[in-house]
């Protein structure tokens, strides 16, 4: 097995020579700017989330500025990455280190893990990049690396796979150099050893892989069982009055929490025509959305929406839609 010095230093030569250099969260990396980068990264690829990075920050420049703005601000500015847990959860760490920590960012890991939506990833890459202080990662990147070059079989996000995971991460983590040295093991995981097509020729550790030696990249990191996500027919009206169409808010939890939509029953509308359906993949099932065209708003008793308004076709860009609904109605104005 590769000693930790070595690691370390392969990683810093890679790094300095192959990484990214050029990513605005690097640049200031304050605690914040950080923190904010990696809850965007959680799910979505660097490329999609640069400009949102970029509108965020314009528009909250500090964590006072975060906490100060309404959930209406921070979901519209959200719209289109998904996930929306991840902006409300934003919001209250924003609260939550105002209130309790005079608007500071705390230093020691423990303490930033306990900041609302930050987990024991995020707290070490706030430690790495913002500190330049020992924080070890793992996140989808690091874990495919590790996989692979330590040769660690079974299912990762299982328990024992993870302790494994994280204790070769605590282990192999510097105390140095910290934010160079996790901007390359992203960088790696990222743009050598992918999933699928690696590019073994070109990596540093190829010598050192277990994967690799034993012919064993492919089946590396063993992948999760595939699930049978379950269907879900969701009842959606279209409710026209000449450029106006009718949203209403969404309740606090359940999918697109917060977020303005086209009003959701839980059946089909009496009297009414379908206009059109589309379909919406989310991580635990699949949304079969059915669109009804009525009348009049329908009666409140029955549902839990939070608030409603006449919104013209034309301001949508102005409040947050889930992806699928704004393409949804974008699409019947053209
Ligand atoms: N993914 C998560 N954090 C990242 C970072 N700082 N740079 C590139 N990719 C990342």
């Amino acid at each position: 097995m590769i000693q930790p010095k070595n690691f370390v230093a392969t990683v810093l030569s890679w790094q300095a020579a192959h990484g990214r250099h050029q990513l605005p969260w690097q640049h200031p990396a304050t605690p914040y700017r950080v923190l904010v980068s990696e809850i965007m990264l959680q799910q979505t690829q660097v490329a999609t989330v640069i400009p949102y990075f970029e509108r965020w920050m314009a528009r909250f420049p500090t964590l006072t500025r975060l906490a100060e703005a309404s959930e209406d601000e921070v979901m519209s500015l959200w719209q289109g990455l998904g996930y929306y847990s991840r902006a409300r959860n934003l919001r209250k760490a924003a609260k939550y280190l105002v209130q309790e920590n005079h608007g500071e960012f705390p230093r020691e890991l423990s303490d930033i893990q306990s900041i609302p939506g930050v987990g024991r990833y995020t707290a070490g890459a706030i430690k790495s990049f913002a500190y330049d202080e020992y924080g070890p990662i793992v996140d989808g990147n690091v874990r495919r690396l590790f996989c692979r070059l330590f040769g660690v079989e079974g299912v990762p996000n299982t328990s024992k796979v993870d302790k494994q995971l994280w204790a070769l991460a605590e282990r192999y983590t510097p105390t140095e150099n910290n934010r160079r040295f996790a901007q390359g093991l992203l960088d790696l995981g990222a743009t050598l050893c992918t999933a699928r097509n690696p590019n073994c020729q070109q990596c540093p550790f190829a010598e050192h892989c277990v994967a690799l030696r034993t012919d064993m990249v492919d089946q590396l990191p063993t992948p999760k069982p595939k699930k049978v996500i379950p269907q879900r027919i969701g009842h959606f009206l279209w409710i026209q009055k000449q450029t106006d169409i009718y949203l209403e808010k969404r309740p606090a939890h359940g999918i697109w929490a917060s977020l303005w939509s086209l009003p959701e029953l839980t059946e089909a509308p009496f009297n009414a025509t379908l206009k059109g359906q589309f379909q919406h993949t989310f991580s635990h099932y699949k949304l079969d959305a059915k669109i009804w065209t009525v009348n009049e708003p329908p009666t409140h008793e029955l549902r839990e929406a939070t608030a409603e308004q006449w919104v013209s076709l034309d301001s949508l860009s102005d409040i947050g839609l889930p992806a699928p609904i704004r393409k949804y109605i974008e699409h019947q104005k053209a």
